[in-house]
């Protein structure tokens, strides 16, 4: 924008104290107006705390206020409404305001400022939003945690294979899969959620450009209009701190990681090799040269949007650990960040959400894969432990030796193995023993609490919808 861009809104709010403009490259790396203008509701929301304080104070008049009041409930309808005139030689959110409020109200505009700054005030603006954000993205979780629950529910005894090393380990039910990520959403809202309980705790609102005011305001009546428990009691801590964003932000990271471990296995899972699910056609992308194929595009991007939100927390971090006390503009730039994190994180919540619901799966791919690679030994081992009282570490020797014949001898599963090659590697072994080595058999058995066993997944999926009520 240039200095003769009738939109640049004239004389700096601070121009004061300087006889010439800022030049142009000084007001583009400035002004944050294109992004801030996201915290007018919070910015609104403060002013008129501040300003109702301030009347109660006598610090201003009542009619001051009232104006004030009235002339910011205006300027919400008119952002509302997309009929808000944003400046960049206004900088920011909160001159863009200010100055909008003096053009309707006249003088009292003028009088909102009294006994704060903008470090304070955008320390208190973010801080709201954030919270706001950080709940949000809790409330998202839980749409995600239902779905899973729903498909769970729905799969809660079909057999695939579970994987250590991403070699085929032991018979795992897709229902059981599913609810581990239902477990890993549920701790990531409750981090979410405390960190905007815990940014809640203080108010940085009052604590003016660093060294507190010299008005007496009352900074509780402030703190508890805005639903703070009180105000925060370091004025330099509160304009200088964003350790409320980092949190928020570190704890937005770690739930995109794990949307992303569940993306990546969409992204296996539906691959022609894999070929448990499908992608519904709303959920599938093609390709401009290869007729045939259906790509996960949203999975693989949900990947990278969860690196992208753990480097807006990296950044963020970075900034804010070199600053010196208290405000410095480097903290502009933590609102971008967090930003771009939370669209992100809701718009990967969102492709998650209609990708579960959609998918289907294949029972007997995923049966046929979860037989692969004996992955029902440890199951003769756990019988010859428990039927035998052979010592555990015998029994995975004999096991490991019906496993190298099986492979010998191109047999695919153990359970077809025939009793006689058993029992040349140990006569004790049974009928009995060998019917146990299914992969339904091996996934019924495995029902200690929280175990795979569909009546241990069934149970989970009622605690869960409990949970949900
Ligand atoms: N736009 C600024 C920010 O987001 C507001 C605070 C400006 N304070 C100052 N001393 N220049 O950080």
């Amino acid at each position: 924008m240039s200095k003769s861009d009738p939109s640049s809104g004239g004389q700096q709010m601070w121009g004061g104290r300087f006889a010439a403009q800022p030049d142009d490259a000084m007001q583009a790396i400035n002004a944050s107006i294109d992004v801030d203008q996201r915290l007018w509701r919070e910015d609104i929301e403060g002013s008129k705390a501040h300003a109702a304080m301030l009347a109660a104070q006598g610090i201003i008049t009542a009619e001051d206020n009232a104006k004030i009041q009235a002339g910011l409930d205006q300027i919400a309808a008119e952002i509302a409404e997309g009929r808000f005139p944003f400046s960049r030689a206004l900088e920011d959110i909160h001159l863009n305001i200010e100055a909008r409020l003096t053009e309707r109200i006249g003088e009292a505009g003028k009088r909102l400022h009294t006994g704060r700054s903008r470090n304070d005030q955008v320390a208190t603006d973010f801080k709201l939003w954030t919270m706001r954000a950080a709940r949000e993205a809790a409330d998202g979780l839980r749409m995600l945690q239902k779905a899973l629950v729903k498909r769970a529910d729905e799969h809660a005894d079909w057999i695939m294979p579970g994987f250590t090393h991403l070699q085929t380990a032991q018979p795992v039910t897709l229902g059981h899969h599913l609810l581990a990520y239902v477990a890993m959403a549920e701790r990531d809202r409750v981090r979410l959620i405390g960190a905007a309980l815990e940014a809640a705790w203080e108010c940085p609102l009052g604590a003016a450009a660093l060294a507190g005011s010299t008005f007496p305001i009352d900074r509780e009546t402030t703190a508890h209009a805005l639903g703070f428990h009180a105000p925060a009691g370091n004025s330099l801590d509160a304009v200088a701190s964003r350790d409320f964003a980092l949190a928020v932000l570190a704890n937005l990271a770690i739930a995109a990681t794990h949307l992303s471990r569940l993306a990546e296995e969409i992204v296996l899972w539906t691959s022609p090799q894999f070929g448990f699910a499908t992608l519904s056609d709303a959920w599938s992308t093609g390709s401009s040269i290869m007729p045939q194929k259906r790509n996960p595009d949203a999975a693989e991007l949900i990947r990278a949007k969860a690196a992208r939100i753990g480097a807006d927390f990296a950044a963020l971090n970075a900034i804010v650990q070199k600053l010196p006390l208290a405000y410095a503009k480097d903290l502009q730039e933590d609102k971008q960040l967090t930003f771009n994190a939370f669209d992100n994180f809701a718009l990967s919540l969102t492709s998650m959400i209609g990708m579960i619901e959609t998918m289907t799966f294949n029972r007997a791919a995923m049966r046929e894969a979860a037989a692969r690679g004996y992955s029902t030994a440890t199951d003769l081992a756990d019988w010859l432990v428990r039927d035998l009282k052979t010592p555990f570490r015998e029994a995975h020797e004999i096991t490991g030796r019906i496993v190298r014949r099986a492979e010998q001898l191109g047999v695919r599963e153990l359970v077809d193995l025939s009793l006689a090659e058993f029992q040349a590697v140990d006569p004790r072994i049974n009928e009995a023993a060998r019917a146990l080595l299914t992969v339904e058999k091996s996934v019924e058995s495995r029902d200690c609490y929280g175990g795979t066993a569909p009546e241990r997944v069934r149970e989970q999926i009622a605690r869960w919808k409990e949970n949900f009520k």
